[in-house]
């Protein structure tokens, strides 16, 4: 007998089978270097549902084979979407403080009135970025810029519109918060919105660490904090190449606490927990 279609079907549960995560967590390696663990199962599950119902397939291999087709239509823009539902992209104001006490007090000085170019190199909603924008504007005396860059094209809109929640707010120093963020009235009470000073400042575009494009240019600083806790030895090994890349002499790599380039961070040298110069 024939399976019904999926539409006929509106509450049906889809089960993953291990066959089907395994093909999933392939594809997603090879798109960004992301290493899905076993345990992640019921989550890829849970995070693909809701776009199988909407597709109305009634199984993940149907979505699998859409996904991984060369030549189907809608591969290439179900390959972005998918990409936007599978990557974690947790992230707050003034994460990882002491990263911000150490740009104040020794990065700005030693760069003092030069220009500075900066780089979110996994920038997700934009919070990190616009956490260095509030430090430079208030502490830098030179010219500077930041790029920030996401593999998830639904951030990076985030990321470019600047409102939050004013939940949000709470760890952005109150000075700031007057200066930099405007609160929103009418339809956007309850958000606020980073000041025009600092968004003329910072740009956003899409960038696969694993592969990036040619034109970045070179940066003075980079942030890449709590991505390589999603790659396996491989790929942030292909990361950190990539990244060194870009970076200048005498630049500095902001990596997060929890992570570490034991092994191979060959031509950068370890001046604090998490701190890398570039010689
Ligand atoms: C947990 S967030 C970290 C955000 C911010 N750096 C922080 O520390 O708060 C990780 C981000 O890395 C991005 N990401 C994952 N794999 C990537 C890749 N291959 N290239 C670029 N970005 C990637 C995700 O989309 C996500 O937004």
């Amino acid at each position: 007998m024939m399976a019904k279609p999926a539409q006929d079907q509106p509450y049906l549960q889809v089960n993953l089978l291990d066959k089907e995560f395994e093909q999933i967590s392939r594809w997603v390696y090879q798109a960004a270097g992301i290493r899905l663990s076993n345990n992640k199962k019921a989550l890829v599950s849970s995070r693909l549902a809701g776009r199988l119902r909407e597709l109305q397939f009634s199984s993940f291999q149907q979505y699998i084979d859409m996904l991984t087709h060369p030549k189907h239509p809608l591969s290439v823009v179900e390959r972005q979407t998918a990409i936007n539902l599978l990557t974690t992209n947790e992230t707050f104001f003034f994460r990882e403080i002491a990263h911000f006490d150490f740009i104040r007090e020794v990065i700005l000085p030693l760069k003092a009135e030069r220009k500075l170019r900066c780089w979110s190199a996994a920038s997700s909603t934009g919070e990190e970025a616009y956490s260095l924008a509030m430090m430079l504007a208030q502490y830098h005396n030179g010219p500077w810029e930041i790029v920030g860059t996401d593999i998830n094209a639904e951030v990076l809109e985030k990321a470019r519109n600047a409102i939050y929640p004013m939940l949000r707010a709470d760890n952005i120093p109150k000075a700031q918060l007057h200066q930099f963020c405007l609160k929103g009235t009418g339809s956007k009470v309850g958000t606020f919105k980073i000041a025009r000073e600092l968004r003329r400042h910072v740009s956003f575009r899409q960038a696969n660490l694993q592969q990036l494009p040619d034109d970045l240019g070179q940066f003075d600083l980079v942030f890449l904090r709590n991505v390589m806790i999603y790659f396996d030895a491989a790929s942030k090994e292909r990361v950190i190449a990539n990244v060194q890349r870009q970076m200048k002499p005498g630049s500095y790599l902001l990596i997060g606490h929890a992570e570490s380039l034991n092994g191979i961070a060959n031509q950068l040298t370890l001046i604090r927990p998490s701190i890398y110069l570039v010689a």
